[in-house]
């Protein structure tokens, strides 16, 4: 793996960061990547105190120059795609065609900020009072703290990113101990788009927009309990929303949490057939079912139940005899689990899924006599009677527990008797039963003839329930990352009117 000509392609000197703290290895052969030194308490604390030295300058910036600076990151990630992508690659495991799609969303992301640093509009509100204007306007919060996981090391975070930097706001990012590397290739972009935009605009940036912080979950606690972060953005599991939500409210903080899912289609026995099954093997096995909006749950109406099962056999057993191995190989489809406990995991859901009456159906180890360091599966398939308490859990692996129903309500009761609540889809030609799903769906997002995962930048991006209840990238989730201010004016020469019709005159 060439990480040090990539790295440097990237503009990122690892020399710059060598210690002994954090050794980061490629899920692809298990090999060291590189061995980083993570910062220390006082330095977290100094980034922390800089990022918000930083904002006194940056909220006085109009939005609009905001935006030129978040344009110039987006054309440099233009001209860095191929090798960032790689970078992803090699750290995180996904196949190179998916790690180009999340630069892509990275690229897209910074195209909807530039659009939206010119229309963070407020309202204005019809007095109940004469001569008096009302108006919402939005405000930068503050710097904030953003925490991103392995399987999505750079677009989940540019999406948080993209947003503050126009909204007023400096970042301070603690990525996930399992990829820093792509942390320091982001950082080392954005510092090239802001030495261009110094160049180009002939005006200084306050020192300090963005902080990568370095280290494991210790560094993620001294972000998250720092009262000088106003928001704290964190995408990982329920067991770290759990952690991380409370300590937040502690100190009364906003928190925005992505956290699992337990995503699930329906097929209906009006579904196309031909657009489902396409649709549900990318969902399931792309990116090794380490996406958190990866298709975990198939229920099919019992008389296409059998037929759509056999035709996922059918491709599941493609799938692992043609299309797993490298990612950085253009055949491979599924490359390997970040790591070994994420392996183990799998295997213990799977059995698991066997105790409580599940059909196993591929699922097993392989390539390791070739990688012995690394852990590639083959996707499984999980036949279950009905939806056991083992479905009801979220392994972040690529395990598909496939059910039969028989009528739409049961399948919706079915869909929504999970904890979690990310994303949903209905297969189906029948505009009624899409309907039905679309409004009965628990879920931040409800699909119809297309799967769960794959979202665009455009909508805003989240679930309900034990998902955490947070919004990030398109729509209005720029509201999260600003402070509303209300503002009443009188232009009236008398005595102001009161409100609620309330007569207060001293005489
Ligand atoms: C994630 O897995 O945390 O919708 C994010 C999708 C991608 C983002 C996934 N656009 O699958």
């Amino acid at each position: 793996m060439d990480i040090a000509a990539t790295l440097r392609q990237l503009g990122v000197a690892l020399a710059d960061y060598t210690g002994a703290d954090l050794t980061v290895r490629s899920p692809i052969d298990g090999s060291q990547l590189a061995s980083l030194r993570c910062h220390t308490r006082a330095e977290v604390q100094a980034s922390i105190a800089q990022a918000a030295e930083a904002f006194t300058a940056w909220r006085d910036v109009p939005a609009p120059q905001r935006g030129a600076l978040v344009r110039l990151f987006g054309e440099a990630l233009r001209g860095l795609k191929e090798p960032l992508a790689r970078l992803v690659t090699m750290e995180c495991g996904k196949i190179l065609e998916e790690a180009r799609g999340e630069v892509q969303e990275m690229i897209d992301m910074c195209d909807f900020a530039v659009g939206l640093s010119r229309q963070l509009y407020g309202l204005t509100i019809a007095s109940e009072r004469p001569e008096h204007s009302m108006q919402e306007t939005w405000l930068p919060l503050g710097p904030m703290g953003v925490l991103t996981a392995f399987n999505f090391p750079v677009a989940v975070w540019s999406w948080n990113a993209a947003l503050a930097l126009v909204c007023g706001d400096p970042v301070v990012w603690k990525p996930s101990e399992k990829t820093p590397l792509a942390a320091l290739a982001c950082e080392a972009i954005f510092a090239r788009a802001c030495a261009r935009y110094t160049q180009t605009t002939g005006h200084t940036l306050p020192e300090g927009l963005l902080h990568v912080l370095r280290g494991g979950a210790g560094v993620g606690d001294w972000v998250v309990s720092d009262t000088r972060l106003p928001l704290i953005s964190a995408t990982g599991s329920c067991r770290m929303g759990r952690l991380i939500a409370p300590k937040v409210a502690a100190r009364l903080g906003r928190s925005l949490l992505e956290l699992g899912g337990n995503n699930a289609v329906v097929v209906s026995d009006q579904a196309d057939l031909g657009v489902a099954l396409p649709a549900i093997l990318f969902g399931a096995v792309g990116t090794c079912g380490q996406r958190c909006t990866t298709i975990r749950r198939v229920i099919a109406h019992a008389r296409i139940y059998d037929e759509l099962l056999a035709r996922l056999k059918t491709a599941y057993q493609r799938i692992a005899t043609q299309y797993i191995g490298n990612p950085l190989d253009a055949g491979t489809l599924v490359g390997p689990l970040i790591d070994q406990v994420a392996f183990a995991a799998m295997q213990k859901a799977l059995d698991t899924a066997r105790q409580q009456g599940g059909s196993v159906f591929c699922g097993e180890r392989v390539c390791a006599a070739l990688y012995p360091q690394a852990y590639y599966v083959t996707p499984a398939l999980v036949q279950v009677p009905t939806q056991v308490e083992i479905v009801h859990a979220e392994t972040f692996a690529p395990i598909l527990y496939v059910m039969p129903y028989t009528s739409l309500d049961e399948a919706i009761a079915i869909h929504n008797a999970v904890p979690q609540g990310l994303s949903s889809a209905i297969f189906t030609t029948d505009l009624r039963e899409a309907g039905q799903f679309k409004r009965r769906s628990d879920c931040g997002m409800v699909n119809v003839n297309i799967g769960t995962s794959g979202a665009e930048i455009g909508g805003a991006f989240g679930g309900e329930k034990d998902t955490g209840g947070g919004r990030e990238a398109g729509s209005d989730a720029w509201k999260t990352y600003m402070r509303r201010h209300t503002s009443t004016t009188y232009y009236g020469t008398t005595a102001p009117a009161l409100a609620q019709g309330i007569k207060f005159e001293v005489a």
